[in-house]
């Protein structure tokens, strides 16, 4: 098989998002649309992926190495044939191979038939091939223009088109495979010589038909699929198109999903059947819910793994965390990163964790912040109890052991430890170790001051009269 290449343009500045950030840096269901893009398309297996880059070049280039791809720096942007130009020594530099061109705006490519529409150009004596696509709106794209044997003449711009022109719905997807280093003569020969005074990359079919040589197009089958996103509005119908399409499959596979109009899962997660879903959920990243588990409205989880049979009640956001099976997690608990938190265990309402890892059943059922801490089995931490891990400077660590409990309104400042059964009073502030089997104590001793509230009352009366 020859060397397989994988070129991404994406130096354009995306004028139409009317957005600070770049068009394809803007996230497609929780990721960049280029990542989005490039994830799928390694599926095709190329040798090497590179993509231009050019309006927020910096911004693009850390995406595009975080997926090991290289970048090649066009400026000024003079078009999509200049684009492919300015990648032409590096692209020589890999000898004989088939190109895949593709737009860094059409994040949602069917693989499958990219997959056969690269074979098929491999084995074909074609120089360049592209996919067209027919829509119903063809406003925008650039039009597939065929002589009467249905061979691909040009392709011609919605802006250059003439009105005939323009009623062709067969349109350009922009996504091209070519020929290394064929093509490299014709690409020099494209001028700027249009209403956008660009060098255009589809110019490539009529120069090449022009000699008579072979040009192929692959007709794509679900239009919806290449759709360019050029505006909030494209970005929005695409992204829920995806979401959709998440959904249908995990209905399918047995999982219970409640109003899903309104819940968002993202492509990463992993649901096993039988977990219920609520309206106004978000499940996000890496997240892998297990077999029983149910998730309350307006609960977010973000890169978080649960554990069978646990319940995350309403208003919870879980980030970075790891619940065992059968919990109670909220309502409004804010789990962050770092929390473990063992089997049979209770978060309840208000409490944050962070750095936190909780042995199996645990009980924090109210208001609390447990920070850079480890709580062994069966403690019960009160109402109120606050790890005090921050001296301004330095995260400082808390350890509490097994069966411990922690009364109300106790601060433990850390660093502190309270071993294994022990006990804190309620209104504690622990500053040195709490002994295995010890109370520890330490408030003001109350004192009652009998018939206060009478002599209060007639010292007013007094001043009064
Ligand atoms: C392009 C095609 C059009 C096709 C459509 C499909 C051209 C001239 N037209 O139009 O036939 O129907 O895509 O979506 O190619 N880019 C660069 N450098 C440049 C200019 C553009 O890297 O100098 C990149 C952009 O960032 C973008 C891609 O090329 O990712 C396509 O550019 P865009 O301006 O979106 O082209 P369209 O007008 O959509
Ligand atoms: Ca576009």
């Amino acid at each position: 098989m020859r060397k397989r290449i994988l070129l991404v343009l994406a130096a354009g500045k995306g004028t139409r998002m009317k957005s600070p950030v770049q068009k394809v840096l803007h996230p497609l269901l929780g990721k960049p649309m280029l990542t989005r893009l490039v994830g799928s398309l390694s599926a095709l297996g190329p040798d090497k992926v590179y993509v231009v880059v050019g309006h927020e070049a910096e911004a693009v280039s850390k995406v595009a190495r975080s997926f090991g791809a290289e970048t090649i720096f066009q400026e000024p942007q003079l078009g999509t044939a200049h684009a492919l130009l300015t990648a032409r020594k590096k692209l020589l530099e890999e000898g004989e191979a088939d190109l895949l061109i593709v737009s860094g705006d059409v994040p949602m490519v069917p693989i499958e038939e990219l997959s056969l529409f690269l074979s098929g150009f491999s084995g074909s004596g074609e120089l360049a091939s592209l996919v067209s696509v027919s829509l119903e709106d063809p406003f925008g794209y650039g039009r597939v223009l065929r002589d009467t044997g249905g061979g691909i003449k040009r392709v011609v711009e919605e802006k250059d088109a003439t009105p005939a022109q323009k009623t062709t719905r067969e349109v350009n997807s922009g996504i091209y495979a070519m020929k290394i280093p064929e093509v490299f003569p014709y690409l020099d020969r494209i001028d700027a010589g249009n209403q956008q005074g660009e060098y255009y990359l589809p110019d490539l079919f009529s120069l090449i038909y022009a000699e008579g040589k072979p040009v192929g197009c692959f007709k794509g089958s679900v239009p919806e699929r290449y759709l360019g996103i050029n505006s909030q509005l494209e970005l929005a119908k695409a992204e829920d198109r995806l979401r959709v399409s998440i959904l249908n499959r995990l209905l399918s596979e047995g999982v219970i999903i409640k109003m899903p109009d309104t819940v968002w899962v993202e492509p990463e997660a992993e649901i096993a059947p039988g977990v219920i879903i609520h309206p106004f959920v978000k499940i996000c990243g890496r997240t892998r819910l297990s077999g029983g588990v149910e998730v309350m409205s307006f609960s977010t989880l973000i890169d978080t793994v649960v554990g069978y049979g646990t319940v995350v009640r309403e208003n919870t956001l879980c980030e970075m965390t790891v619940v065992g099976n059968d919990c109670k997690i909220g309502p409004c608990a804010h789990t962050r990163e770092g929390t473990v938190i063992g089997d049979r265990a209770r978060i309840g309402n208000f409490v944050e964790t962070k750095k936190a890892v909780l042995s199996d059943g645990v009980k924090a059922n109210h208001l609390s912040y447990l920070g850079d801490v480890t709580v062994g089995a069966g403690t019960n931490i009160g109402a109120g109890t606050i790890t005090c891990n921050y001296d301004g400077e330095n995260k400082l660590p808390t350890v509490i052991g097994e069966n411990v409990f922690i009364g109300s309104d106790t601060q433990l400042v850390a660093p502190v430890e309270v071993e294994s059964g022990a006990y804190v009073a309620a209104g504690t502030t622990v500053t040195k170790k709490v002994p295995s089997g010890a109370l520890a104590i330490s408030r003001v001793r109350q004192e009652n001051l009998e018939g206060w509230a009478e002599k209060r009352k007639k010292k007013k009366e007094q001043k009064q009269g």
